[in-house]
């Protein structure tokens, strides 16, 4: 089977009308859209020349930040104010395919996938030439960035839709990856604000994020996180040859990276802790990028022996877990986890694309 044009094909199959993407199709819990996966999703499709996707992803994204302007509007103005911000006055990370928010308990305040947006949308209108969107979406950027420059400091919850009274690193490098990827478009008032405060977010992962020379999954922790790859790639926060990052990587291939697959951390319990395929293809990117193409490669070859009969990626492969007690109690709870992922598909693809 072409394991990389199945993947497109996975991933088209499920674009909706709307122009969003259905996280996991067949997984109850994942039947929303998150702006985190779509933007890798729609990166692997700019990647592989199908632009016109890419873009409906994106005009999708714009929909739904100004259906609820008036949400980020209220928090800024309450950030400008000094007031507690509320946590249920804060977007959302998942949606319906309408892009409407979606009812019931979920970690829905999450700030990443704001960040994944603006750099995303500036890889396409690079990769496309394609200034017009910047025109005719930029009331939708200037807001997701003045709304970011507003609430990057304050704990949220992760990428991983946990911890939600941390300050997380990997969610900070989103943000800083896409103010500073959008920054040069907006107006000149904006860009020197948006200048100070990543500057003031660098020196902030640097002071506060070290501890035992390696980047922490939060403040006041001394875990990793195969997340934290993103202060390298794609957000381009710390060089990869800085100390600091050079031990991370080495902490998660000791840690978490196990014949090919890589954990997410050293605590994770969900569906035991299996090896997740995005991650797996993110530290590969990372290998690429910095000279070590045949480990790359050894990852790619994992990730094709995950592929099932139907060509379908998961979202963890279960052969090695951290925790393997737990992985009967989520079984039973939710179901099989999911499969297929589309971000996992898009991640193949970029790892593909990368080496
Ligand atoms: C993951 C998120 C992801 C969501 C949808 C969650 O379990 O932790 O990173 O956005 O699933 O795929």
């Amino acid at each position: 089977m072409d394991f990389y044009q199945k993947s497109r094909q996975v991933i088209l199959d499920h674009q909706m009308s709307s122009g969003a993407f259905i996280a996991s199709p067949a997984f109850v819990h994942y039947q929303y859209c998150w702006l985190r996966d779509g933007t890798f999703i729609a990166y692997a499709l700019d990647l592989m020349g199908d632009h016109l996707a890419a873009e409906r992803f994106f005009r999708w994204g714009a929909m739904v930040v100004e259906r609820y302007r008036h949400k980020a509007s209220h928090v800024i103005d309450l950030v400008n104010l000094r007031k507690d911000v509320p946590v249920d006055c804060l977007l959302h990370a998942r949606f319906t395919e309408d892009g409407f928010e979606v009812e019931g308990e979920w970690g829905t305040y999450q700030l990443d996938g704001y960040g994944a947006w603006l750099w995303g949308l500036s890889k396409h209108v690079k990769r496309t030439g394609h200034e017009f969107l910047y025109a005719e979406l930029m009331p939708s950027i200037e807001l997701i960035l003045r709304y970011l420059l507003a609430t990057w400091s304050k704990p949220c919850f992760d990428c991983w839709e946990e911890n939600s009274h941390r300050l997380h690193l990997s969610t900070v490098a989103a943000i800083y990856g896409g103010i500073a990827a959008v920054k040069e478009y907006v107006s000149t008032e904006l860009r020197t604000s948006a200048e100070k405060e990543l500057s003031r977010m660098k020196s902030w992962l640097f002071q506060e994020g070290i501890k035992e020379g390696h980047f922490t999954k939060y403040v006041e922790s001394d875990e990793i996180d195969a997340s934290l790859l993103w202060l390298h790639v794609p957000f381009a926060v710390v060089d990869p040859l800085h100390p600091a990052m050079l031990e991370t990587v080495r902490l998660i291939e000791g840690q978490l990276f196990f014949e090919g697959g890589v954990h997410r951390y050293p605590q994770d319990v969900y569906y035991g802790g299996g090896q997740w395929i995005l991650l797996s293809a993110w530290l590969g990117w990372h290998f690429v990028l910095t000279g070590k193409k045949n480990k790359a490669l050894a990852i790619k070859q994992w990730i094709d022996r995950q592929f099932d009969s139907d060509g379908y990626l998961p979202e963890q492969a279960a052969h090695h877990l951290l925790h393997p007690d737990h992985y009967l109690v989520w079984n039973n709870q939710l179901g099989s986890s999911a499969k297929p992922l589309l971000w996992s598909h898009a991640m193949y693809i970029i790892l593909c694309q990368k080496i």
